[in-house]
């Protein structure tokens, strides 16, 4: 049967299972969470997933977004042949699988030739990694591609392990928990193969490097070098083996984690570094730096007589290591260099300073080597060659909400950063939701949920949010600490309804509440921020003479990451939390300007152990990843919805008159259909191209009704298969009987019979049909039909056809126009939503332009896109995205004063009801459809277009002269949109406009050399187009 498949077990057993989304539904609960039949039930949503897990089914659906089970152990779907099973297959015809959602994020690349991104969140140790890793092995496995890009796959899969060696850090949650952000994209070219990467890295968590919570650990890199580093290797870095000598890896008394190996891992690294480009030389630097931070903790201090502080361990290897002069390195690291007035003045640092000034330059050193590890990777994954028509991937991995049990700084800026991605999920999953329903003409219900804008903006408003705060008492002149930011805090938003400190609580709150903290109250939960330490981290400061120090080392990668004109400028640099502040800006930016998809990932229990599901912690996630609302959301009006042509395959078994083949549209079929099941109207609607259903409990009554059916249908099946049998094993003992037969008795034949009647009737050929002729002529027409059959042509391209004989001239010509018209149906039954979205634009614009401009001829063979602004999209400022909602086109445009016709660039963007003018920051005329009277071309090939405006609407401006690459697509988009498909004039020579009540102005078109817009005479706008040859 179709939907049943083989599947092998975690025990290696292969057993049966059923694929169908909802036929496993009685088994283990629902594959979808939409099919929940109370999906407003918390405790339901967490028993489907509890019966899943238990059986090892990690993954499930809500609608699109996969829900991910992290399951602590190896399960054996992660094959190549389980990728094969994706690859091609719709979503929601097998199993939930992190490899579906990548193939269908790939095919939606390719087919709507939009980016795309997969954002993977879930709080540390949920799977987020593993899941990203899993999603670009599966490109890498099945994308198509040459030698060039086997080697790309390969740099993208090596950057993963030199990455986590750098970055990752065991930690009480995850023995492999990644310490920073990571955005990644990934390049397709045309064929869909990979040809470049990208990574954008977000906020390091530097204070691990001096640093570590009992039971964790520094970043991996330090214990894997000393595990796994040769001898000789160690003996040149001056380094011993046990980590328990280096003070920067005993502050969490964990130098071992049994489920890893630090030896193997080092070698993983090694033998990656020089896949991605790492020269010999550069990998000797980086093991210098490694083991500069590590000797860097070791270096101690003294206190004199009279205060001063000096440095009591030996520190020539150090600056050795960091390749920068010994002496100024230990004056550096127990002096301060001020400017006062002009003048350079040395102080002497106290003994903790100089600890300070020590921890600073190693976090630093370590940190800034890590965004050069970055930089270098993001080199051997850059796009050698600009690959035409390239689309993009991108993954998201970033740090979960954290809720330890002393949050820093460094919580408060991962927290913030997992609001803002938040906003943007409710957001786009509402976008998409509303744009499916305006596509498929449904009425959109509005849902109910709560919007955390009030929470960012507590954060991050400017002058008001809590950053500006930090900011401000960062800089502010005078005494500043940590407490003064909080006081500051409690005057500034200290009536914020998110916003608590124990000065501020009520007495129950304050029990758990110290002094120095102030709580958030997030969209995930509360969580309570010490400000200890803040001041000093959102400063993030190295002195000065640090810096001079550092930026001449002759060690390049330091050199790099130390610039000469940081220590020469004395433009303060951005501090830590507006740094990442803008970062998250232009990261939700990227992310909004691609077509998302969602991977939220769940840890079952917090002891790292398979097969344990802790409730309570499984529903706080639940909670703070938004799923309830999510499913709230997708669920909003109907529970389930499939494109006609699946619904119609999957269920015409249950109608006579659907079985076995509908020949009509497929909308009426699914109508006989339900209609034939006894659907009540308001169980379901009909969309363009998907039925929408709006209660599970119909769609399982249709399943059941398919489930009771199959024995039938498989009756059927097998007594039409062996009745088809039969009459084959009949028709071959018949030919063989005729063959033997036709052999006996050919000679006689040919000889007395054949010969004379062909060759009387190739005489009489041209005479009327008749005894003289008509074995002749018969066979003619008997060979003609037997040629074409071979020869019909095999596409709706293909215009030959064999030449008939006179006498099957008519038939010949009704053959021919059958065999189109059946190719063209076929070939509509295949074609894609966005293929056929595009054919119906491509039609009007034949129908607007054909013979009547001189550029339509080029226009034909070039596709019409969704969007022309490429990356010009991601400067038009967030306000006017967000006023504009769900723009349909962008293109850039140069719009020509009415008066004077002063060109200015300028965005066009086309929603549903109305274009706009933009200014990258503004929006400087808005056209609403209903005001737009026409749109004036000439004839010729200059890309100049008017929009003529009513003048009853005042709100209006006025009529638009426009000027654009791309007219033909623009205007035919427009007139679409604004249904004015017949209110577009093509004219010869000139066009009119209005420049003010009563005013007219004039365009001139004429051919010229080359394209040309000037002021001609009497005032025109000429308007010189380009002679096409
Ligand atoms: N699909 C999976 N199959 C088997 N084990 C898994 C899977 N997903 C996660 N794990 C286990 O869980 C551990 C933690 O996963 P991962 O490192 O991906 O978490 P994370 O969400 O990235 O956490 P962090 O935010 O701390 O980086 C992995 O090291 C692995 O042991
Ligand atoms: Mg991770």
């Amino acid at each position: 049967m179709r939907y049943q498949a083989r599947e092998v077990d975690i025990e290696g057993r292969v057993r049966l299972v059923m694929e169908g989304a909802l036929t496993a539904r009685d088994r283990v609960g629902v594959q979808d969470f939409v099919l929940l039949e109370n999906y407003n039930s918390e405790a339901a949503f967490i028993e489907n997933l509890r019966r899943r897990f238990r059986e090892n089914l990690i993954y499930t659906y809500i609608g699109s977004v996969l829900v991910s089970m992290n399951p602590y152990k190896e399960l054996e779907i992660y094959s190549k042949q389980q990728m094969d099973r994706y690859r091609g297959v719709s979503f929601y015809e097998i199993s939930p699988h992190i490899y579906a959602l990548s193939d269908n994020t790939y095919r939606a690349m390719r087919t709507e030739r939009k980016d795309q991104c997969i954002l993977i969140s879930g709080e540390s140790g949920a799977g987020k990694t593993e899941a990203s890793k899993k999603i670009l092995l599966y490109y890498a496995v099945t994308c198509p591609t040459n030698d060039h890009m086997a080697a790309l796959g390969d740099r993208l899969l090596q950057s993963n392990p030199v990455l986590e060696a750098f970055g990752n850090a065991k930690t009480l949650r995850n023995d492999n928990s990644s310490r920073f952000g990571k955005y990644m994209d990934v390049q397709f070219d045309f064929r869909g193969a990979p040809v470049g990467g990208h990574i954008l890295n977000y906020l390091l968590e530097k204070s691990r490097v001096v640093h570590q919570n009992h039971g964790e650990r520094n970043f991996h890199i330090f214990y894997q070098l000393l595990d796994g580093g040769e001898d000789d290797q160690l003996n040149t870095l001056n380094l011993e083996r046990n980590p328990q000598n280096y003070r920067y890896l005993v502050k969490g008394n964990c130098p071992r984690v049994s489920s890893i190996s630090d030896k193997n891992n080092w070698k993983v690294v090694m033998k990656a570094l020089p896949v991605i480009g790492f020269t010999e030389e550069e990998v000797q630097k980086l093991l210098n730096i490694i083991a500069s931070v590590l000797h860097l903790g070791n270096t101690q201090f003294g206190e004199g007589e009279e205060g001063e502080t000096y440095i009591t361990t030996e520190i020539s290897n150090l600056a050795r290591l960091l390749g920068v002069d010994g002496s100024a390195l230990r004056e550096a690291l127990t002096h301060k260099k001020l400017t006062a007035k002009g003048e350079e003045m040395i102080t002497p640092l106290n003994f903790e300073q100089a600890e300070a000034a020590r921890d600073a330059l190693a976090k630093a050193v370590y940190g800034r080597t890590f965004t050069w590890l970055v930089e270098k990777i993001n080199q051997s994954l850059a796009l050698k060659v600009h690959s035409k028509g390239s689309s993009v991937i991108g993954l998201l991995d970033i740090y979960g909400f954290e809720v330890l049990q002393h949050n820093s700084f460094e919580q408060f800026c991962i927290n913030y950063c997992n609001e803002k991605l938040q906003q943007l999920f409710i957001e786009l999953t509402l976008r998409s939701e509303q744009e499916e329903y305006e596509t498929e003409g449904i009425a959109w219900e509005t849902v109910q949920y709560f919007d955390n804008k009030i929470i960012c903006d507590l954060i991050e408003e400017k002058h008001k949010g809590i950053i500006s705060i930090l900011d401000e008492e960062c800089l502010r002149p005078g005494e500043t600490c940590d407490v003064s930011f909080l006081e500051k805090l409690e005057d500034t938003v200290g009536g914020h309804p998110h916003f608590v400190t124990h000065k501020l609580a009520n007495g129950k709150t304050r029990r758990v509440m110290s002094r120095e903290e102030f709580r958030l109250l997030h969209y995930a939960g509360e969580v309570n921020y010490n400000v200890n330490g803040f001041l000093d981290k959102n400063n993030d400061l190295l002195n000065r003479n640090l810096k001079e120090v550092m930026c001449q080392s002759d060690n390049q990668i330091l050199s790099h990451c130390f610039r000469r004109e940081e220590v020469i400028d004395q433009k303060r640099p951005e501090m830590a939390a507006t740094q990442f502040k803008n970062s998250l800006m232009k990261l939700t930016e990227i992310l909004r300007s691609k077509e998302p998809s969602y991977v939220r990932c769940i840890k079952p229990n917090d002891a790292k152990q398979p097969g344990r599901f802790d409730e309570v912690l499984v529903r706080h996630q639940v909670k703070y990843l938004g799923l309830m609302e999510n499913l709230r959301v997708r669920r909003a009006g109907f529970a389930y919805r499939r494109r006609f042509e699946a619904f119609l395959q999957r269920y015409k078994p249950l109608c006579p008159e659907t079985w076995p083949n509908w020949h009509g549209r497929l909308a009426d079929g699914v109508l006989t259909l339900v209609k034939h099941l006894g659907y009540k109207d308001e169980e379901y609607k009909l969309g363009r191209s998907k039925i929408f259903i709006r209660f599970p409990k119909t769609l399982f009554n249709t399943e059941d009704a398919l489930e009771a059916k199959k024995p039938e249908i498989a009756l059927t099946l097998q007594t039409s298969w062996r009745g088809y049998r039969e009459r084959a094993k009949y028709q071959r003992i018949r030919r063989f009987l005729v063959l033997c037969f036709a052999k006996y008795n050919n000679f006689h034949h040919d000889f007395c019979i054949f010969f004379p009647r062909f060759i009387k009737g190739f005489i009489y050929r041209h005479g009327e049909y008749g005894p003289e002729n008509d074995y002749f002529l018969d066979h003619v027409r008997y060979s003609f039909l037997k040629n074409l059959r071979k020869n019909l042509p095999k596409s709706v391209l293909d215009k030959s056809w064999p030449t008939p004989p006179p006498s099957l001239d008519e038939a010949s010509e009704h053959l021919q126009r059958l065999h189109m018209r059946n190719m063209v149906t076929k070939y509509c039954w295949r074609v894609q939503p966005e293929w056929k979205k595009q054919m119906m634009q491509k039609v009007v614009a034949s129908e607007i332009f054909k013979d009547q401009k001189d550029s339509y001829p080029q226009s034909v063979g070039k596709l019409f896109l969704d969007s022309r602004l490429g990356t010009q999209r991601e400067q038009i400022s967030l306000k006017v995205v967000q006023t504009l909602g769900n723009d349909k086109y962008g293109v850039s445009v140069i719009k020509y004063d009415k008066r004077g016709f002063k060109p200015r660039p300028r965005q066009l963007l086309l929603t549903n009801t109305f274009a706009v003018l933009v200014d990258k920051t503004k929006i400087k005329q808005r056209i609403d459809y209903t005001a737009l009277r026409d749109i004036a071309l000439s004839s010729l090939s200059d890309g100049m277009c008017v929009l003529h405006i009513t003048r009853e609407d005042n709100k209006q401006k006025g009529d638009l002269l426009l000027h654009c690459s791309h007219s033909i697509e623009l205007v035919t988009k427009l007139a679409m949109m604004a249904n004015k498909t017949s209110n577009v004039n093509i004219n010869p020579g000139s066009i009119q406009f209005t420049v003010a009540r009563g005013k007219e102005g004039i365009i001139d078109f004429v051919r010229g050399a080359e394209l040309k817009v000037t002021k001609g005479r009497r005032g025109h706008l000429l308007v010189v187009s380009q002679r096409l040859l």
